[in-house]
């Protein structure tokens, strides 16, 4: 039987039917139209649908939907800003080729934005920690990791950290 659950997503109210055992990727995929978020292998482990839930990243692919309920999720779609500019991580992932296929690239994004909102100057290490859990079967990581440095850059010249 269907439950109608209510949360923020990218600072607007979702109020949505949902099965009690539907995960958070297939809600907001195929209910909302947000599909941003990617389903890679769907058990956790390749970080494809990576999004934030009260500023903390969550595989979405494992997140049950009911427990979203109250709460204020952010996907890559909310990071644009409203008046269409990219946020500094994406323009920062073009201009350090941190983008091939793209498969990644959201939820690699997703966890460059919960590592630099609490911490805005990472070293190395700590971004390579920060997306341990995102795998990329193209870039070998290097150019990833110098988009994420670009972007702490650009977020400290401008302040920008999209919306919540
Ligand atoms: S699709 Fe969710 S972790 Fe792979
Ligand atoms: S750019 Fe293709 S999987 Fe990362």
């Amino acid at each position: 039987m269907k439950r109608t659950i209510r949360f923020t997503v990218n600072g607007n109210v979702a109020e949505v039917e949902v099965l009690p055992h539907w995960n958070l990727l297939r809600v907001l995929r195929e209910e909302l139209w947000l599909t941003g978020a990617k389903q890679g292998c769907g058990e956790g482990e390749c970080g494809a649908c990576t999004v934030l839930v009260d500023g903390a990243p969550v595989n979405a692919c494992i997140y049950p939907v009911l427990e979203v309920e109250g709460k204020n999720v952010l996907t890559i779609e909310g990071l644009m800003g409203e008046d269409g500019r990219l946020h500094p991580l994406q323009e920062a992932f073009l201009e350090k080729a941190g983008v091939q296929c793209g498969f990644c690239t959201p939820g690699m994004i997703m966890s460059a934005k919960a590592l630099l909102d609490m911490n805005p100057d990472p070293t190395e290490a700590e971004i390579r920690h920060a997306i341990a859990g995102n795998m990329c079967r193209c870039t070998g990581y290097v150019q990833i990791v110098e988009s994420i440095r670009r972007a702490a850059e650009l977020l400290a010249g401008d302040g920008s950290s999209g919306k919540e």
